[in-house]
């Protein structure tokens, strides 16, 4: 297997994108494709399902005036290199520049994505979210075996082939970095980033972080994932974002730091201490101690949610837990 890593100062993915510069064709999109409509916007890029002849496809077209060509290179060739997995979107091999735009032809996924059939407050079913758990988790060893970090492992990003999520794929690659890269700072945080990356904020008016820089890891993708498997499971976010100022996050690390003398948080207690033993793995607070994304398959045998009663979830005292923070919604973040 080609793995992405530096070999000789260069590296594989390094001349992927210098060949695909020298070819990228020139095309207007609406002169070669018959666009239908819009199926996906992110933060970065628009999805458009366009047909070829008689071929759907999805578009994903990036503004020129947001995306600098090595970006948009590099999240071409990643994609591209990674799209055999069953698991990962699919490509056509297909990438051009028209006036305004770079673009690249996917696979059109028909269902829609994780993020639009997750019930406010209530996520979905358990055994669903078992079949996204291994398929996740099959694609991100895929993806890191290849020495690469996905970085943006969110429901928005996990296309669905059916509702019931017996075919799912990852997508969007457009944050996937080497492991070993370095980041110097980030300008905001979401719920999935690890605590180690939620202290690379460049807050306003400051020109610098004073933490060195992190070294990018697959353990930024345990967490992530982690975050995510809540939020499906649950239909809200754990916390907003891992910092101490966040009272749902620090009730989570009291907990994390000493199981044994600390009460499990509030909107953990439906979860089974099989299901908690997980999340203590992939939610280590410290990244040398994470899991890696492997192990979720180790519990998908296990049940993940306790019973519930009337009154609530109940727990292993019979307590019962009412209180969750935020709904799921999307949200974003930029960085450098
Ligand atoms: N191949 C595809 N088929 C169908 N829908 C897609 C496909 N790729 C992306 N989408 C939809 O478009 C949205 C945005 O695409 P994405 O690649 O995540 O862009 P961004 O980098 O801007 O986040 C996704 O959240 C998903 O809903
Ligand atoms: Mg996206």
């Amino acid at each position: 297997m080609f793995s992405f890593s530096n070999v000789g100062g260069s590296s594989l993915i390094d001349e992927l994108m210098e060949l695909t510069s020298q070819s990228l064709c020139e095309l207007e999109i609406k002169e070669h494709f018959n666009i239908i409509k819009e199926i996906g916007r992110g933060k970065y890029g628009r999805v458009l399902l366009v047909t070829h002849r008689w071929t759907p496809m999805a578009l994903k077209v990036l503004p020129k005036a947001s995306t600098k060509l090595q970006g948009f290179l590099r999240e071409y060739c990643i994609s591209l290199h990674l799209s055999c997995h069953p698991c990962i979107v699919g490509l056509f091999g297909i990438a051009f520049q028209s006036n305004e735009h770079y673009g690249f032809a996917q696979e059109l996924v028909t269902g829609r994505d994780l993020f639009a059939i997750i019930q406010p407050r209530v996520g979905i079913p358990e055994c669903a979210v078992k079949r996204c758990a291994v398929q996740i988790s099959c694609a991100l060893e895929f993806i890191h075996q290849h020495g690469l970090v996905h970085r943006d492992i969110k429901p928005e990003n996990v296309l669905l082939l059916d509702t019931q999520c017996r075919r799912v794929k990852l997508a969007d690659f457009g944050l996937t970095q080497r492991r070993g890269t370095f980041i110097r700072f980030i300008s905001g945080t979401l719920p999935y980033m690890a605590p180690e990356l939620c202290i690379m904020v460049l807050e306003e008016g400051q020109k610098e972080v004073t933490v060195p820089p992190l070294r990018v890891e697959p353990t930024l993708d345990t967490f992530a994932f982690a975050v995510l498997l809540f939020c499906i499971l649950t239909g809200f976010f754990p916390w907003e974002r891992c910092n101490d100022s966040d009272d749902f996050y620090e009730e989570f690390s009291d907990w994390r730091r000493s199981p044994k003398k600390t009460p499990v948080p509030s909107q953990w207690k439906r979860f089974t201490p099989v299901c908690m033993q997980m999340f203590r793995r992939m939610l280590a607070l410290d990244s040398s101690e994470r899991c890696s994304v492997g192990e979720v398959k180790g519990y998908v045998g296990k049940d993940w949610v306790r019973a519930k009663d009337a009154n609530g979830w109940v727990g292993e005292n019979g307590e019962v837990s009412t209180s969750t923070p935020s709904p799921c919604r999307s949200s974003y973040s930029d960085e450098q």
